[in-house]
């Protein structure tokens, strides 16, 4: 067993973490970083799937997120605009493909009217929220009382516009049915990208992508740290003790690795808190408030062709459909790659169900709602496969972590607040950047700083 002592251990070598490791080190702080897996990056995972560069995790970098357009900066990363020229598609409920521009999907006109009305009610109740402290908004308990889905039929009985306007955040960000979560939670979601507009704008939220692929973050960040990113350590103890009661310490024990130090990041997705044994136990607060977050879940499917077919009849790849299996899917090829390639996606309730057919007959289902969008070329890819986060044991799930109906209201304000020596910091705490990889750079960053301060009082 080989022992450390450090300023500061990590637990988690994500963006979150990592960024973490990097300011308290410029700040004279000695780190260890100890990761689970044998790679850097967590949900970021760039890899070559027979012969295909494939972003199995995060990938697209937003306007609104300046803590991740700082970093990219200052690795000299650089990064190049999704595909996007030509016609977008939507298919109804009927099963009628219509061919669009712009942001509103070509629904009929009422239904049309419904949903820009809706659009600007939310972005009007966006406007007075705080991301930081969606608690505080001055009707957070009301609509933390009430699913999305709920709040959205109080709104309109047009059933198109509803299931559209609820795609934008369920299907397509919090990967939750719409009655899972609470309208406070889905006006969060918003809040973190600047408003509910930018969610409906795929030309915005979706705007650009790094040359090489989105890990390059993680994998430059721990490059600096040298030797004190440790893989394949899966800490299993955090043996701590508190400083207002003398010298605040902690103890990290990880398979084959133990390391002592003054302060602890746990850079983790909350879901996995409980997978490490606090000794003592956390404070009863953190033990129900943590039992109220959980992982959403999408499959990320990736189908790569020998050309981008799609551009020839005039279209983007841009797809959405609350209606189909994949409910939206884009052009996805990389950056100077004259293969095409298309990313749909598959969530919650429907993952779970294609989950349960044979590999084969999931790929067919997968394929055929693709082929619904771009034609029958859609079903015959050269390279395919499905990021399935939801059997990866370090995450569980996809895209990020959310509070059950009333639990952000309940909790929020207490989330980030650190017990003794231990502090908390990943994308699904961040109120800006809330569930993407800007939001873990911002909660890095916030952890450190608190540490660096403390560690200078
Ligand atoms: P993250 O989960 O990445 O890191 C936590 C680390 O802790 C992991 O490396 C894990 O192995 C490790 N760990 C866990 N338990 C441990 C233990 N006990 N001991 C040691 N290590 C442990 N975002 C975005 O901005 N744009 C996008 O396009 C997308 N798209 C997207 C697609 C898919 C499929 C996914 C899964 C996610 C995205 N995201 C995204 C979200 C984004 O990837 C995510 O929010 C951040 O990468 C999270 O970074 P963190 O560092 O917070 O956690």
């Amino acid at each position: 067993m080989v022992e450390l002592n450090r300023d500061v251990v990590i637990v988690g070598a994500g963006a979150a973490g990592l960024t973490a490791a990097n300011e308290l080190r410029k700040a004279g702080l000695s780190v260890a970083v100890l990761e689970a897996r044998d790679r850097v990056g967590g949900r970021l995972w760039t890899d070559v799937i027979d012969g295909a560069i494939l972003e199995i995790g995060g990938q697209w970098v937003s306007p609104d997120q300046e803590a991740l357009i700082e970093t990219l900066a200052d690795l000299g990363l650089e990064t190049y605009e999704r595909y996007r020229e030509g016609d977008s598609v939507y298919v109804d409920e009927a099963g009628k493909l219509t061919r669009f521009t712009g942001e509103i999907f070509p629904v009929p006109p009422a239904t049309e009217k419904v949903m820009v009305e809706l659009i600007d009610k939310l972005d009007a109740l966006v406007a007075q929220m705080d991301p930081d402290r969606p608690w505080e908004h001055p009707d957070a308990e009301a609509l933390d009382r009430i699913s999305f889905e709920a709040w959205l039929a109080e709104q309109t009985d047009d059933q198109e516009a509803r299931d559209n306007i609820a795609l934008f955040i369920a299907g397509a960000m919090l990967t939750k049915p719409a009655h899972a979560f609470s309208t406070l939670q889905a006006l969060l979601m918003a809040a973190s990208a600047g408003s509910f507009s930018h969610l409906v704008d795929a030309d915005f939220i979706l705007d650009k992508r790094v040359v090489g692929g989105l890990q390059q973050v993680p994998v430059l960040l721990a490059e600096r740290l040298g030797e004190d990113v440790h893989l394949g350590h899966a800490v299993r103890t955090l043996e701590w003790s508190d400083p207002s009661s003398g010298s605040g310490s902690v103890t990290a024990v990880a398979d084959g690795l133990t390391v002592r130090a003054r302060f602890a990041i746990v850079a983790l997705a909350p879901n996995l808190y409980s997978r490490i044994s606090f000794v003592p136990a956390l404070p009863r607060l953190q033990h129900q408030m943590h039992q109220h977050i959980s992982m959403g879940f999408v499959i990320k499917v990736h189908a790569v062709y020998d050309r981008p077919f799609w551009r020839d009849q005039g279209l983007s790849g841009t797809a959405f459909s609350p209606y189909e299996l994949s409910h939206e899917a884009y052009d996805n090829s990389n950056h100077g790659d004259e293969r095409g390639t298309l990313v749909g996606f598959v969530s919650d309730r429907n993952a779970d169900d294609v989950f349960r057919l044979s590999a084969e007959e999931r790929k067919e289902r997968i394929l055929e709602s693709l082929s619904h969008y771009y034609g029958p070329e859609a079903k015959d890819p050269i390279v395919y496969y499905e990021s399935d986060w939801g059997s990866e044991e370090w995450t569980r799930g996809a895209y990020a972590a959310s509070f059950d109906l009333g639990g952000l209201h309940r909790y929020g304000a207490d989330l980030r607040e650190p017990v003794g020596p231990i502090h908390f910091a990943c994308s699904d705490l961040a109120g800006a950047g809330y569930q993407h990889v800007d939001g873990a750079i911002r909660m890095g960053r916030l952890a450190a700083s608190h540490i660096i301060e403390e560690a200078r009082a």
